[in-house]
Parts: C-alpha cells; structure tokens; sequence
C-alpha cells in the first residue's frame, strides 16, 4: 500500500478528518479533506463530527482547532511546526495600552499564542480584520501582533485609532520589492497580488491585497492569465490546479514557511496511528482565548 492509501485507510477506520493550510506540502493539501486559510479551517473545524481532527498547520492553528472543540482529538503532526510572529509581542505592552485608553480594544491576529490571545478581546485573520476591526465600537484598538496587517488594516479604517507592536512573519517581510519589480519589467501584463503580511513596499505595489483564500478567489474570477503572487509558495498548489491556463510568477527567493513544511505524510500517517501530539491549552488561558474566537466567528458573520 503506498502511504496515501495507508492515511486513507486509517483516517476511515478512525472516522478522523485531515485539514491542511494552504502553506502545507502540495502532497499534504492533496491528502486533506478540507484545505484553506487560517479563517476557513476555524469555520470548518467548529462544523465537524469526527472525533479525530488532523491538522496540518503550526501550533497557533492547532491550539485554535482545539480551543474551538474542546471535545474532540485535535493532533498535531509535527509539534514542532510554530509560527515565529506568533509570539511577538510582550503582555506589558498590551497592559500599557490598556492603562492608557479606557476603551481599548486589543484585536488579536490569529497567528498568536493561546495565552497572547488571552491578554485580547477579539481574534481576527486575514480574511476578515478589516472587518472586526471597522465593527467594533471602540475607537482606539491595539492591533497584535503583526505591525504589517495592522499597518493595511489601520489604512482601511481611518476613522479609528490603531496602534501597532513590533510583530511580523518573517516570511512575508522578506519578500522583496525589487524582485517584485523585476518580474513585473519581465511579465509587464501580470497583476501583483499580495498578502497583507508583506511589508509596506510590496502592499502598495500591488493591483490586490488579501488573505490566502482571498488571493486564490481574485484569481478565480479574474480572465487575466499572468500573475506575480507574494505570499508563500504553498498557494500555488491551489491555484495552479484551479487555473491550469494561468501562468504564476513568484520573487525569485522563494517565500517558503520552514514550518510549515515540517508536516510530512510520513508525519500524518504517524500520528494517525498513534494518536499522539495532542493540541492544548491550558485552563487558566483557554477561557478568554476560546472567547476572542468566538467573538470573531460571531463579527465575522
Ligand atoms: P491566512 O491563512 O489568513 O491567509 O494567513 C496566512 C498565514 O501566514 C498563515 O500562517
Ligand atoms: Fe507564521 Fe509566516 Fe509561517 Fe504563516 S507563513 S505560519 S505567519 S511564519
């Protein structure tokens, strides 16, 4: 039996359900039973009835995966798979800001630690911060961690106050404007579109900003045939089997998330077998983090 067949076989027997990132291994989107951004795997993973939840993400989305099913087996197939951004940010400075505005609403990206989430009121993704943030009441709002979304979202509603920390995705804040330029002289017909966690060079070159799901939808309902993606090479999965007559142009060094490759088949078929790595919080957090998730499905509706 090859090891795809293996998966298969046990994710039957054990009635489990594989989600996978969009950033995840091609061969790992391909065995999944849901694939998509961090917004849509939050969404799906509250709608399941399989006891068993595989997910092929890094520990924030493993954590989140649990805090919204706490009742079900949430496994991690690399417990090692953790997002650098989310833990940058420290709990002083959330506690300073609080001091200093009484209606402080601390919106916290999704790409963060159970406990960071538990310091906040409400968690947003990619999809939908604009969103959350334009409904909320408050008018000042500390968006943590990443300075880079919050830096598009504070763009998009500038009728609010919105401070930022010093957070970012190593990957995205890479992705260099130059290259982008360059393939842009090489491929003058290309839209350029990117992910909200690039850095401010990149943002405004580009004819599209949006989360992953966002990117892979514009291109969807789009007749143009070149694009220059920057945001992780894990897209192109997705979007070259959707569009097989599109042609896909990414920076020339690769935006490629080491974490997120650590998922293996080898990995999923593992921890299917042994039921091992579980994801968790601890109590003392899980009760405002698993909040400031649900507060987000609820705005985000
Ligand atoms: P989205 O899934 O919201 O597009 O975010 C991308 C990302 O960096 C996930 O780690
Ligand atoms: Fe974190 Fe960036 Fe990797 Fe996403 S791509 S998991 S934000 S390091």
């Amino acid at each position: 039996m090859t090891i795809q067949e293996q998966i298969r076989e046990l994710k039957e027997k054990k009635n489990a359900v594989i989600l996978a990132h969009y950033y995840a291994r091609p061969e790992v989107q391909e065995i999944a039973d849901y694939i998509g951004d961090s917004f849509y795997l939050s969404k799906i993973a509250v709608k399941l009835d399989n006891p068993i939840i595989v997910y092929c993400g890094v520990e924030f989305m493993g954590e989140s995966g649990y805090l919204l099913n706490p009742d079900k087996k949430v496994l991690m197939p690399d417990m090692t798979a953790d997002c650098p951004m989310a833990h940058m940010v420290l709990r002083q400075e959330v506690e300073e800001a609080r001091e200093q505005y009484e209606d402080l609403a601390v919106v916290c990206y999704i790409n963060s630690t159970a406990e960071i989430k538990s310091w906040s009121d409400v968690c947003v993704t990619s999809a939908n911060a604009v969103k959350i943030v334009n409904n909320l009441p408050n008018k000042n709002i500390l968006f943590i961690p990443d300075k880079n979304l919050g830096r598009y979202v504070a763009g998009k509603v500038p009728q609010k106050n919105v401070m930022l920390v010093k957070g970012y995705c190593p990957i995205h804040e890479k992705i260099s404007a130059e290259e982008i330029r360059m393939l842009k002289s090489e491929h003058p017909d290309a839209e350029i579109l990117a992910h909200p966690e690039c850095n401010i060079e990149v943002t405004q070159m580009a004819d599209y900003v949006g989360s992953t799901s966002g990117i892979i939808d514009y291109v969807s309902g789009s007749d143009k045939k070149e694009w220059i993606i920057a945001t992780e090479c894990g897209v192109s999965y997705e979007l070259e089997k959707n569009n097989p007559d599109c042609q896909f142009y990414f920076p020339a060094t690769k935006p490629i998330c080491t974490d997120m490759k650590k998922i293996t088949l080898e990995k999923v078929l593992d921890v299917l077998k042994e039921e091992n790595n579980l994801a968790g919080v601890s109590d003392e957090q899980a009760g405002i983090a698993r909040l400031t998730l649900d507060r987000m499905l609820e705005l985000a509706q």
